[in-house]
């Protein structure tokens, strides 16, 4: 909690400072030692993102395998979508903007991450999460990673945040990486997460309707049933 304060007294001084100086501030109020201080700061010079991914993976184990998996489930959607219905983006570009989706959690504490149930003001820390992605990647990535960050959390229903986009604001990858990132989030062992069997997942996602990209979520079933014909699982959806 005394990390968040520190980061959002300095917030509006953040703004202004380049991705590398808020990967700084972040270590130092983030409870790394000092040598670990050292050592990522040394890292983030020779390879900014690689050292991004390991510090998440210091300080949020959960997220950073969250990460991974969303990272591979939008892989594996957008090769079925293109398979249907066509597609320009690069699948590298996709998956990379999915392994980024959820690094501005470096500035939530894991305190707050595994909570069952969060304050008002906590909310409000988890909702910037996108719009912290944005600050510590834009020197790192091009526009349409930097875009697919910020929409993350987006929903085609304009349910989601941080802007309540609807479906035509949305880019095709930010559509993909939402599904896969709440298919992810419903069956890992997550601090306010009951969690779900991979059927009882799809499910929900199907049941949501117009929250999701119609064609996304035909994607992730097809995907789904060729998984079930592999291991022979039964009750599909
Ligand atoms: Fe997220």
């Amino acid at each position: 909690m005394r990390e968040k304060r520190v980061l959002a007294k300095k917030k509006s001084f953040y703004k202004s400072i380049r991705p590398k100086d808020l990967f700084k501030k972040i270590l130092i109020h983030g409870g790394f030692s000092r040598f670990r201080r050292f050592y990522l700061k040394i890292f983030y010079d020779l390879f900014p993102a690689k050292a991004l991914l390991l510090t998440l993976k210091l300080k949020h184990p959960d997220s950073y395998k969250h990460c991974k998996a969303v990272s591979c489930l939008s892989a594996d959607i957008y090769r079925e979508y293109i398979s249907k219905y066509g597609g320009k983006i690069k699948v590298k570009d996709i998956k990379t903007a999915a392994l980024f989706h959820d690094i501005g959690k470096l500035f939530i504490s894991e305190k707050i991450l595994r909570k069952k149930h969060l304050s008002e003001s906590e909310w409000k820390e988890i909702r910037e999460h996108p719009e912290e992605g944005v600050e510590l990647t834009e020197d790192i990535f091009g526009p349409k990673i930097i875009k697919s960050i910020a929409m993350h959390q987006e929903e085609a229903d304009g349910s989601g945040y941080p802007r309540g986009l609807g479906d035509d604001d949305l880019n095709l990858a930010a559509k993909i990486i939402s599904v896969a990132d709440d298919f992810s989030a419903m069956t890992e062992k997550r601090g306010y997460n009951i969690v779900k069997t991979p059927s009882e997942a799809l499910q929900e996602i199907i049941k949501s309707g117009d929250r999701y990209s119609e064609r996304v979520v035909e994607a992730l079933k097809t995907i789904f049933k060729k998984r079930y014909i592999i291991f022979g699982q039964k009750n599909i959806p």
